[in-house]
C-alpha cells in the first residue's frame, strides 16, 4: 500500500537492523509505554519530616512588569501566563488509581486549565473532583489502523488529544501542554519558557529522551511526549486540520508523540529544544541528572514510576510533595547548580537548590561538576558514558571521592531579609574511612544551611549559574552556604586568601 512511502525510518525499518537493536527494542517497548506497564511500588517509609511547614511564608506577589528578553514576542499582547495554556494528559483506566496521584501534587484547581483523556470510564471520589483537572474520554479510534508489531493502539487516541482538545472550541488559548499522567510539572517554569516564544507562530517545544539509542531509533527531532511538549495554538489548528488525515499515512509508527512529529514534519516545523522538559528515560535514580541540571528551568519530571524515589526514605509521591515547598518558594531557582570550594578545608561544594547538597573531599572543577554523575543507566542497562544524549561521569566509587550527599528536609522564607533559608541534611549512608587523602573529613557535617534571595526574574537574564559562597560559623557540624548572583569578577575557582590556611 501507499503506507510504505511514508512509513517512519526509525520504526518500520527495524526489521532489517540487527538482531540486537530489534531485542533492545522490545525491552525498551516494555518501559515505555504506559499502557502497557504496571510498574508501581510504593516503598512503606516513613518520609523525613518537614517540620515547621504550617509556618510557610511565601514571597510576596511578584509584579507582572519585568524586564524581559522578549525577542520572539508580538509587541502589543500580554504577557503568557497560566490561563492561557491548556493541559493534555494522556492517560489509561487501568493505571488511574495510581496515576492520578502524581497529577494532584502539581495541577492547581481554578489555576490551571486541561483535560484528562482516558481510554474508558473510572471511579470517580470526591476529592478527586476538587484535586484533579476534569476526565474526558478519548473518542473511538477503531477506524485508523495501527500496525507496529509491539505498540499498542492507544498511541493514535493519544496524539489525537490534540484535535480533540482543539475541538473544544476553548478561548484564550495560547498554547497546549500535553504529558502523560506520569508527569510532573512545574507549572510556573513552564510558562517561564513559553513565555519566550510567540504562540501566534508555530512552535513545537519540548525535549529528547536522556537515552541515545532512543533519538536514534525514534528522533533527535521529536518532543518525547512523557517528559511534555508544548504546541502554539497556531501550530495546534494547522495541525488539527491535517492530523487524521496525517495518521493514516503513518500506521507504522509506535507512539503518539511519533506520530505527532511525523506530522509536524509535514507542516516543516522543527523541534524547539527547551532541556528542563524531562522525559527520563533512564533507570535507576536520577540524582546525578537533577544535581547537575543544565542552566534552565526546570519543567517537568517523566517515569516517576520507574526512576528511583528522588529523595530517600520517602516514597514517589511523597518525594514530588516535598518538591512543592522550594517550588513555592522560588520555582525559577529549583534544583539550580552552583559550584564553590571550601579552600581551607579542600573541599568542593555543589549546591543544587532546593534539592541537594554536595560536599567532595579535593577540588573538582566546574567543567566536571557541570557534568551529571551516573546514579542512573540508560534504558540499554549498562552505565555506559555513551548510551545518553548529554555528557556524564562516573559516580566516584572511589572512598576518597565520593561525594557526602545532603538532601532538602525544610525551607523557610525569611520576609525581613527578603531570603529563603533551606536545610539539607546528610543521607546516611555506610562509608569506609578515606585515609589516603589530606584536607578535613565532610562527615563532621551532618547539615548544610543555604540562604538565597528569591530571584522570580532569573530566566530573563541571560542563562548564568549563581556563584555560591561558604560563611563562616559557629553552629557545629553545620556549613552555611550563601546563593546569589555572581559579583563583579566572580569567577568559580578556590579563593586565594584561603587557599593554604
Ligand atoms: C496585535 O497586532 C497584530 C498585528 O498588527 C494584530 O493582528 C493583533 O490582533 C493584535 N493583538 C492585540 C491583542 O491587539
Ligand atoms: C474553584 O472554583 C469553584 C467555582 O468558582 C469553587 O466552587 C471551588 O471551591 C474552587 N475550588 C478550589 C479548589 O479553589
Ligand atoms: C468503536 O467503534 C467500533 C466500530 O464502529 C465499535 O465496534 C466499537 O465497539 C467502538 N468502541 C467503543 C469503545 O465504543
Ligand atoms: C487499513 O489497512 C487495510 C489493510 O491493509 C486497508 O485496506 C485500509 O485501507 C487501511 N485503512 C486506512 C484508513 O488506511
Ligand atoms: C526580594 O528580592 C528579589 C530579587 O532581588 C526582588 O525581585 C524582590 O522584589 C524582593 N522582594 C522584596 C519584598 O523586597
Amino acid at each position: 500500500m501507499k503506507d510504505s512511502s511514508f512509513s517512519s525510518p526509525s520504526c518500520s525499518s527495524n526489521l532489517s537492523l540487527p538482531k540486537i537493536i530489534l531485542f533492545l527494542f522490545i525491552s525498551i517497548t516494555l518501559f515505555y509505554s504506559i499502557y502497557t506497564t504496571n510498574i508501581i511500588c510504593f516503598p512503606h517509609q516513613n518520609p523525613e519530616s518537614l517540620t515547621t511547614q504550617t509556618h510557610l511564608k511565601t514571597p510576596p506577589p511578584i509584579s507582572p512588569v519585568s524586564k524581559n528578553l522578549q525577542t520572539h514576542l508580538p509587541k502589543n499582547e500580554s504577557k503568557t501566563s497560566l490561563e492561557h495554556i491548556v493541559f493534555g494528559i494522556a492517560a489509561s483506566a487501568k493505571l488511574w488509581k495510581q496515576r492520578k496521584n502524581y497529577i494532584k501534587v502539581w495541577w492547581r484547581k481554578n489555576e490551571t486549565r486541561g483535560f484528562v483523556w482516558l481510554d474508558k470510564k473510572v471511579q470517580v471520589r470526591n476529592d478527586d473532583v476538587s484535586s484533579l483537572p476534569e476526565l474526558r474520554i478519548s473518542a473511538n479510534v477503531s477506524r485508523f489502523n495501527y500496525t507496529h508489531k509491539y505498540g499498542h493502539r492507544s498511541a493514535i487516541r493519544i496524539s489525537r488529544i490534540i484535535s480533540e482538545t482543539i475541538g473544544l472550541g476553548l478561548e484564550n488559548v495560547r498554547w497546549l501542554v500535553m504529558g502523560d499522567d506520569d508527569t510532573f510539572f512545574v507549572v510556573d517554569n513552564l510558562i517561564r519558557v513559553l513565555e519566550k516564544y510567540d504562540h501566534n507562530q508555530f512552535y513545537y517545544i519540548g525535549s529528547n529522551s536522556e537515552t541515545h539509542l532512543q533519538n536514534i531509533m525514534f528522533s533527535y527531532n521529536m518532543g518525547y511526549g512523557g517528559g511534555g511538549f508544548a504546541i502554539s495554538y497556531g501550530l495546534a489548528k494547522a495541525l488539527t486540520g491535517i492530523q487524521d488525515r496525517c495518521i493514516q499515512k503513518y500506521p507504522g509508527l509506535y507512539g503518539s508523540d511519533d506520530r505527532i512529529q511525523a506530522c509536524v514534519a509535514e507542516l516543516g516545523v522543527p523541534l524547539t529544544k527547551e532541556l528542563g522538559f524531562h522525559q527520563f528515560d533512564i533507570l535507576g535514580n536520577p540524582y546525578g541528572i537533577l544535581a547537575a541540571h543544565p542552566v534552565t528551568p526546570l519543567v517537568s519530571l517523566h517515569h516517576l514510576d520507574i526512576i528511583h524515589p528522588i529523595f530517600p526514605n520517602a516514597n514517589r509521591v511523597q518525594s514530588l510533595q516535598r518538591l512543592k515547598v522550594p517550588i513555592r518558594l522560588d520555582s525559577a531557582s529549583l534544583m539550580q547548580q552552583s559550584i564553590c570550594y571550601d579552600g581551607s578545608r579542600g573541599w568542593t561544594v555543589s549546591v543544587s537548590w532546593g534539592y541537594a547538597v554536595q560536599i567532595i573531599r579535593g577540588i573538582v572543577s566546574p567543567r566536571e561538576m557541570e557534568r551529571p554523575s551516573r546514579t542512573f543507566r540508560s534504558w540499554y542497562q549498562e552505565a555506559d558514558p555513551t548510551g545518553f544524549a548529554f555528557n556524564t561521569r562516573s559516580f566516584e566509587k572511589d572512598t576518597c571521592w565520593e561525594p557526602f550527599v545532603y538532601f532538602l528536609s525544610n525551607a523557610i522564607y525569611d520576609d525581613l531579609r527578603n531570603w529563603t533559608a533551606s536545610e539539607y541534611v546528610l543521607d546516611r549512608v555506610s562509608r569506609r574511612t578515606c585515609s589516603s587523602k589530606k584536607g578535613a573529613d565532610p562527615s563532621e557535617i551532618h547539615r548544610v544551611e543555604v540562604y538565597k534571595t528569591p530571584d522570580p526574574f532569573l530566566w530573563d537574564k541571560a542563562p548564568r549559574r549563581n556563584c555560591c559562597r561558604i560563611n563562616p560559623t559557629k553552629k557545629k557540624g553545620t556549613l552555611v552556604i550563601h546563593v546569589g548572583e555572581c559579583r563583579e569578577g566572580e569567577i568559580i575557582e578556590v579563593h586565594s586568601e584561603n587557599k593554604n590556611s
